[in-house]
């Protein structure tokens, strides 16, 4: 029997507490596990209400405070681990699930498809959702390059969303990652490439099975919103630089259908809202900085101080910028995160104007490209 786990951090309760039922009533869940601070608003609504969902569904749901386990800012890392921990030391559960709190258009289908997979071998199974051309943008310009640049020619760069925290693990796979000190260390937004990367290196076959109605969930404003999401997720790549990774991992990946016309039109992040990032909060240490780039990066950098219409920064030149900042970057120094930030959120304006404009279809084909590319330069 399964585990259900949902990770959660100030989510809406009442989508929250509709996704524990949604799995509580799933006839393979045996058990749902509810992982965040006390310290939130809404883990007090939560564990108000799971009682309840437990008496009407006959499966035990509880809440659980995430322990500090990890050596990384206290985030979504430490709730994950716990979890695994908790998965270890508690039950003979089989296999668990992970599933953000926050998701509308979660359904019992998202669980069964991932026990089929398991049940037909894959000890590892993630799920995989079409996302707007806009959207993704840590996983197309900060992960996906990573893992091709770091790992060309294994699973890694082929796994469709390497960030995703919609995942299945059998126990053996949750024994390997608790043994992982690297997995435990990585408390926050890093987590889910983290997971990735040791699945990647303990060799685990991985199905990615695929959720056609999409992820629904909270949506950002500007990229702000995220910036600790891309900073912390290049510095778990980067960190895990050396990793060994077989060339001969068992993949499957279910083939995606149409993607709707809603997905398809859909801008994920205001572009009037982030701009005015690549004004603001420069130090005069970060200008000197810039050095370290090639000069058409220092140059337009510095011009879109003044001039917001930025669009100097294709893929060539990110993946020479994403190469100085595998060599040099320095997650303890401010100055090298919100510039590393001021440098990606130049790249994805970028992109959002001379490539997510040409319309849905031509914008994922030039994100697939790009990856590809950056693999066959690092083969
Ligand atoms: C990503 O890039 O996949 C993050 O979820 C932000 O959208």
């Amino acid at each position: 029997m399964s585990l259900v786990v949902f990770p959660f951090k100030d989510e809406d309760p009442a989508v929250a507490i509709a996704n524990i039922r949604t799995a509580a009533i799933h006839p393979r869940v045996s058990f749902v596990l509810c992982v965040g601070s006390s310290g939130d608003d809404t883990f007090g609504l939560i564990e108000a209400a799971v009682s309840e969902v437990g008496r009407q569904t006959g499966v035990p749901v509880h809440t659980l405070v995430q322990m500090r386990m990890g050596l990384r800012r206290p985030g979504k890392g430490d709730a994950m681990n716990t979890a695994l921990a908790w998965f270890l030391a508690e039950g003979d559960f089989e296999r668990v699930h992970f599933y953000d709190a926050d998701i509308t258009t979660f359904s019992g289908t998202w669980i069964s498809k991932a026990e089929r997979a398991a049940d037909e071998g894959y000890p590892a199974v993630r799920h995989y959702f079409p996302r707007s051309s806009t959207d993704a943008m840590i996983t197309w310009f900060i992960t996906r390059p990573g893992l091709a640049k770091l790992w060309p020619g294994t699973v890694l760069p082929k796994i469709r969303q390497p960030l995703g925290g919609e995942l299945l693990f059998t126990r053996e796979v949750v024994q390997h990652l608790a043994d992982d000190p690297a997995v435990v260390a990585q408390s926050d937004w890093g987590i889910d490439t983290r997971l990735t990367l040791s699945v990647g290196a303990g060799g685990f076959p991985v199905a990615e099975v695929y959720i056609p109605e999409g992820k629904l969930h909270k949506l950002y404003g500007s990229l702000t919103d995220i910036e600790d999401m891309a900073v912390e997720c290049f510095s778990a790549v980067r960190e895990a630089r050396g990793l060994e990774v077989s060339a001969e991992i068992d993949h499957r990946v279910d083939d995606p259908s149409r993607v709707g016309e809603t997905m398809r039109t859909k801008v994920a992040y205001s572009v009037e809202d982030t701009v005015g990032l690549l004004s603001e909060g420069w130090t005069d240490v970060q200008v000197e900085m810039l050095g370290h780039f090639p000069s058409a990066v220092r140059d337009g950098m510095l011009a879109g101080r003044e001039d917001p219409a930025v669009d100097f920064l294709g893929h060539e030149l990110w993946g020479e910028v994403y190469d100085v900042a595998l060599a040099r970057f320095d997650s303890a120094d401010d100055d090298w995160r919100s510039l590393l930030f001021r440098v990606w959120v130049a790249r994805v304006l970028s992109y959002t104007a001379r490539e997510a404009v040409k319309g849905y279809d031509s914008a994922i084909s030039y994100l697939q490209a790009t990856i590809a590319r950056y693999e066959a330069e690092a083969q």
